[in-house]
């Protein structure tokens, strides 16, 4: 691919602003030859300002998300998008995030630029674990964790029962839910279904993988072993 291509795909900018940047010397190799537009140089031996290009194409991260960022790539107020680099949301292929956690929910989000990756965490028949934390605005009645696992609960709007979940009681308003699909609002309705109130939502565990140390508001780049934890259905 010409650099000129790579660089825009990267988002650098478009290519004419890209093009500048080739003309005003700025791109150059790892020894700090100048490089041209169509030069056709392997990623990892391209600067510019001396400085390594962002990751190539295949990208994958996780984002430790606060609470009160959406996820969208235009709403007013804070975005998700807004926690990582200004350049990655300009790449192409676009680099999206897989599936959505609401505005007031805070924990692990991943984006990705790989299609074919993210309908394999989404995808139905994977049936990737996701673990959230809930704090309730009403202690647990006790009968939650049996109608949950049921395989039979029916939520408002929706024609099909969930799938089984599993809920661990932290607290009298402390619960761990583990669910497999990622309906709307699902954690909050199941909540509401049983007359409780979600008052604050984390999200700590997709798959095999968990935020560990990630701080709130970091992201962090997934290597190929963090993936292959990620499609594994145990943390
Ligand atoms: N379930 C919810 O209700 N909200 C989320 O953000 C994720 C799952």
């Amino acid at each position: 691919m010409k650099l000129v291509k790579l660089l825009a795909n990267l988002g650098y900018g478009s290519r004419k602003q890209v093009a500048w940047m080739f003309r005003e010397g700025r791109v150059t190799d790892a020894a700090g030859e100048v490089l041209y537009a169509d030069d056709q140089v392997g990623h990892a031996d391209v600067r510019v300002d001396g400085e390594a290009l962002d990751p190539p194409q295949g990208l994958t991260l996780l984002l430790h998300k606060p609470s009160g960022y959406t996820c969208s790539t235009k709403d007013t107020g804070r975005l998700v998008y807004d926690l990582l680099p200004p350049r990655f949301r300009l790449r192409s292929p676009v680099l999206s995030s897989v599936g959505r956690l609401d505005r007031e929910t805070s924990g692990l989000l991943l984006f990705t630029d790989d299609g074919q990756l993210l309908h394999r965490i989404i995808s139905p028949k994977a049936a990737l674990p996701k673990v959230y934390e809930a704090t309730l605005a009403e202690p647990l009645r006790g009968n939650e964790a049996v109608l949950f696992a049921s395989g039979a609960m029916l939520l408002e709007a929706d024609n099909t029962p969930l799938k089984p979940a599993v809920l661990d009681v932290l607290s009298p308003t402390q619960a761990r839910l583990t669910i497999t699909e990622g309906r709307y609002h699902q954690v909050r309705r199941m909540f509401a279904a049983v007359g409780n109130h979600v008052i604050a939502l984390h999200r700590s565990r997709v798959g095999g993988l968990s935020l560990d140390t990630l701080p709130e508001g970091a992201w962090r780049a997934l290597d190929a072993a963090d993936i292959a934890r990620l499609m594994t259905a145990d943390g």
